[in-house]
């Protein structure tokens, strides 16, 4: 299409607010897919995310929109995930558009990552269109919804468009407005080609396909191109867009978002951020990229049986593949033996990925306690990062410790102001600044992160029934007082149960973790003692008791199906437990510090 007719824009949405269903609705809208063939959300393609509801890949949707003056557009749509999480994908895909629907769910409200992820479009130059969304519920309140648009974010919500993306009421008058207020790309067709990549992922089938968006120029199929950072040069076998589905086009233009495809076997080779530019023109210079994104929560992860160690290296070579922010390394634990290190965006994606491990790789997996990164300064200068309590330096090569520390922004009705303060005092919070805009209340804490990923989230969530919302950034590392807690099991240190803990918090963390692995670890045939100690000093110390019976015992003589059923169960249990010594752990008791508040 010609640049005067095409819109590129993103979706910016708080979870929940509708932001796939509305995508399929325009999908629907602009004929993409037959109706028969619209699963119910397109877009999110992977199995879990469909089951979660959570979008965590970027991807694009290119549609035809026959507008009311009848020219036809074409509009491109970047997909962007809503969980905090993944908010490091927002900004990324922002850039190559020229706008933003901001939807709203309008008996909710604004939320923080909306807000934040408004920020970040308005930053970028962005057009940020304010959408009302879920007007069909009977709580839908648009003008109070409209007010707290212009109080929070401060963007005019004067023309917010309402819609329903349930039942479809507004969605055409959704599409004039974008196309009327988005402006066109801008970008020479004629000049030498120069193109951003937004994203990479692999294909079985394919190789690595790749997201660009094109600046300048044209890219053809057939055409030699170089990628800026590595140098190499690579040719087009296929290039086009998605519809959702992938369709051939044979050339992407400036202004225009699709994808590449090039015979590049490793996702390293087309780093998302990266330049495309011209063979003939490798003078043109690199676009600006994006930040890299660091994991802030670090754990082991080791195969209940050794044997399935291979198959685990392959699987996460295979899923880092299609998700570069996980990071993983080898690791070796005395009391799991060998497994990785692996560092994630946050617990979500860790979840995630444990359980695409399991499912997609049928891989039976111990997770150990997640950290976050550390940084120390040892008596003799070096300054370390630490992503393992169990490579702490010894106590006394420690000069000082340092903890990250996130800048949380939270957004909370007045009502439950108070519970959010004192839960972040709990949390060891520094308030940094609190507005009061309408009925919200803006505030901003600093928080250790190590508080805030664990299960900041989930209590700011109950202690505001749910009302509240966060969004969250490292801001920078800061001394603290901190010590290795050890669990040791019979007189043995577990290294894998060792956690890193704030002093004020030594004798509650250590008393609640031993209460609740005493809950979790089963009764074995002799008596098992856990402690918990800070370097060689026990603070906390449980028991569970000895079993007195076999427990099939009393099944003796009886219906033997019911015996078999016990042992069955027994053996389902075992999948998940760890021989540690002689003492079986369940992988519970390895998360067991998360249960604990
Ligand atoms: P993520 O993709 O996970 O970031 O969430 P999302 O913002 O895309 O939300 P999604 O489209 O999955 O919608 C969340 C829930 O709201 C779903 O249960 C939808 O069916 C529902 N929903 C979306 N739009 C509307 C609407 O206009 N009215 C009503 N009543 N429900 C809606």
């Amino acid at each position: 299409s010609d640049l005067q007719h095409i819109r590129n824009f993103s979706i910016i949405a708080h979870i929940d607010h509708g932001k796939s269903t509305l995508a399929d609705r325009f999908i629907q809208h602009c004929g993409g897919l037959a109706s028969r063939e619209m699963a119910e959300q397109v877009l999110d393609s992977m199995d879990i995310e469909r089951e979660r509801g959570i979008t965590i890949k970027a991807q694009s949707v290119t549609l035809d929109y026959t507008a009311r003056d009848g020219q036809v557009y074409q509009l491109n749509f970047i997909d962007t995930p809503g969980h905090v999480d993944f908010s490091y994908e927002v900004s990324r895909s922002l850039s190559a558009c020229e706008g933003a629907l901001l939807v709203v769910d309008a008996g909710q409200g604004v939320e923080a990552q909306s807000v934040a992820n408004c920020y970040t479009a308005i930053e970028q130059g962005l057009e940020v269109l304010p959408i009302l969304n879920k007007m069909d519920l009977p709580q839908a309140d648009p003008d109070k919804v409209k007010l707290e648009i212009e109080e929070i974010i401060g963007i005019d919500a004067s023309d917010a468009c309402p819609v329903s993306a349930k039942t479809g009421l507004g969605i055409e008058d959704a599409l004039e407005y974008l196309v009327e207020k988005i402006p066109p790309p801008e970008g020479d067709r004629e000049a030498p080609l120069q193109a951003l990549i937004i994203d990479s992922w692999f294909d079985n089938y394919l190789g690595v396909v790749s997201l660009v968006r094109v600046k300048q120029g044209v890219l053809r199929k057939r055409d030699k191109f170089i990628i800026k950072s590595t140098g190499k040069s690579h040719q087009v076998d296929s290039i086009g867009i998605f519809t959702p589905k992938r369709l051939e086009t044979g050339l992407l233009q400036a202004g225009e978002v699709g994808f590449v495809v090039a015979g590049i076997k490793d996702i390293q080779g087309a780093p998302v951020g990266d330049t495309l530019v011209s063979a003939q023109h490798l003078d043109v210079p690199a676009l600006p990229g994006f930040k890299r994104v660091k994991p802030q929560v670090y754990a082991g992860i080791f195969t209940i049986s050794s044997d399935d160690y291979e198959d685990f290296r392959d699987a996460l070579a295979k899923l880092t593949l299609n998700d570069a922010s996980l990071f993983y390394e080898p690791e070796t634990s005395d009391a799991l033996g060998f497994g990785f290190r692996c560092g994630f965006l946050g617990m979500l994606h860790m979840e995630i990925i444990q359980e695409r491990l399991e499912r997609e790789y049928d891989l039976d997996l111990i997770t150990t306690a997640p950290t976050v990164i550390y940084e120390v300064l040892k008596k003799n200068g070096e300054l370390v990062q630490v992503d393992n309590p169990s490579s702490l330096p010894d106590v006394g090569d420690i000069e000082e410790m340092r903890e990250p520390i996130a800048r949380c922004s939270i957004l909370v009705p007045q009502d439950y102001l108070g519970n959010v303060i004192t839960l972040c005092v709990e949390k060891r919070g520094v308030q940094k600044d609190m507005q009061f805009l309408g009925a919200q209340v803006s505030l901003t804490y600093d928080i250790p992160m190590a508080e805030v990923v664990l299960d900041f989230f989930d209590r700011l969530k109950s202690v505001s029934r749910g009302y509240a919302s966060l969004d969250y950034g490292f801001e920078r590392f800061e001394a603290a007082k901190l010590s290795r807690l050890d669990v040791l099991i019979n007189g043995d240190r577990v290294d894998a149960l060792a956690i890193i803990v704030h002093h004020d918090q030594v004798q509650y963390r250590g008393r609640a973790l031993t209460e609740k692995m005493k809950e979790l670890i089963p009764r074995q045939m002799f008596d098992v003692a856990i402690q918990a100690a800070i370097g060689g000093k026990v603070v906390a110390r449980q028991t569970v008791k000895a079993l007195r019976k076999n427990v099939t015992a009393k099944c003796y003589g009886g219906d033997v199906s019911r015996k078999r059923k016990l042992l069955e169960k027994q053996k389902a249990g075992k999948k998940r437990m760890k021989q540690v010594g002689n003492v079986e752990i369940p992988q519970s008791a390895f998360l067991a510090v998360l249960k604990v508040d």
